[in-house]
């Protein structure tokens, strides 16, 4: 069977990683004998460019084709005056709802070689290894939205199967993991928020009794996520929470560049990964944007869409060497361009596959 991904290189920095991605990718299955089908299409501005829409339906139309969809960014200064429904964003926010992947996974951890590249003292973020996981399809993001003579205003809803959907997942997930599930809300405040946690506590008093569960208000969270990040295994959280959170968090690992993502659905579908950065067009077409976001992408992908967890290891391990020999892109400080990374990650790609290293 073929594997048939889609790329959509997007705005930006977008096509630079999503080339890297695509040349990683050959090179990992050509000894494995794996057939694969890569097809590109439009989205985002480079979409609103060519077809004067953000999501054209050719490319809806692959994307609901494919086995999978590997999406570079969107935006960029040059659409920033458009009307909400016709920026770049909204290209990616039709995607990820006609795909219907309500769960977006966004591991982040503090390698030991990076402890000192944060803003943050190394003791601090030592052993940081949590998993968010946002809600993408619902809440402030797809709610009503609107203007009216003396103001705007965006609609917050969610129904109770849309939590549960998420928070399953969140907990099944926390099970293969360490044991302990955060909600993030605002329950102070929000009447959804109120509904996420009566939602989520009989989940976890009906099916997942063995978690360690808690629930922290958001504003409490994001002094948290700082101060002790290594007390987080997996968060749970809406929408909007969510795209600030794991900004936030990002600084943990030593750099947005680093941070993957995973947009999941049901069991029928592709998956949707990207990285969460963004399309940085200030350095895009310099030649050192960091793919290292996107590499860990197509590390998600390969195990979780591919099934091939063991190529997805030793991905994630050729990237760990190369890190922890000092090949640091601009974002980290250093001077290697996105060539040099590619280089280094294939030329430890080629080495026998370690085990890899427990904790
Ligand atoms: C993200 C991004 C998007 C979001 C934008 C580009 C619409 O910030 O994936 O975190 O807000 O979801
Ligand atoms: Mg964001």
């Amino acid at each position: 069977m073929t594997f048939r991904i889609l790329a959509l290189p997007g705005d930006g920095i977008g096509p630079e990683v999503v080339a890297v991605a695509r040349r990683v990718l050959e090179a990992l299955a050509a000894p494995e004998d794996l057939a694969l089908a890569w097809q590109e299409a439009l989205i985002g501005g480079a979409a609103i460019e060519a077809e004067g829409v953000p999501l054209p339906d050719a490319t809806l139309e692959a994307a609901l084709e494919a086995d999978a969809v590997l999406l570079g960014a969107v935006g960029g200064p040059r659409w920033e005056g458009l009307p909400g429904v016709r920026r770049p964003e909204a290209g990616l926010l039709q995607l990820r709802r006609a795909l219907e992947v309500f769960a977006n996974l966004r591991p982040i951890r503090t390698r030991p070689a990076l402890a000192g590249h944060t803003p943050l003292k190394p003791e601090v973020v030592a052993g940081t290894d949590m998993l968010f996981v946002r809600e993408l399809t619902g809440g402030l993001y797809f709610g009503d939205k609107g203007r009216d003579r003396r103001g705007a205003y965006d609609l917050c809803r969610y129904e109770t199967e849309e939590i549960e959907r998420v928070v399953r997942l969140a907990a099944r997930l926390a099970r293969e993991r360490r044991g302990r599930l955060t909600l993030i809300d605002k329950a102070n405040v929000l009447e959804t928020s109120r509904l996420w946690r009566e939602v989520t506590r009989d989940l976890i008093a009906r099916e997942f009794t063995d978690l360690d569960f808690e629930v922290l208000l958001v504003d409490a969270a994001a002094m948290l996520l700082i101060r002790e990040p290594s007390r987080f295994d997996v968060i749970v959280t809406e929408n909007l929470f969510g795209d600030i959170l794991t900004d936030e968090a990002g600084v943990l690992a030593g750099s947005l560049g680093l941070v993957p993502s995973a947009s999941l659905g049901g069991d029928t579908g592709p998956g949707l990964y990207e990285p969460i950065h963004g399309s940085a067009p200030d350095i895009a077409g310099r030649g050192i944007a960091n793919p290292i976001g996107m590499l860990e992408s197509l590390a998600l992908m390969l195990d979780r869409s591919m099934r091939r967890p063991d190529l997805a290891a030793r991905l994630s391990t050729a990237i760990d060497r190369v890190l922890e020999a000092g090949i640091l892109p601009a974002d980290l400080g250093g001077t290697a361009t996105t060539a040099d990374i590619e280089e280094a990650v294939l030329a430890h790609l080629s080495l026998p596959a370690e085990p890899a290293a427990a904790g």
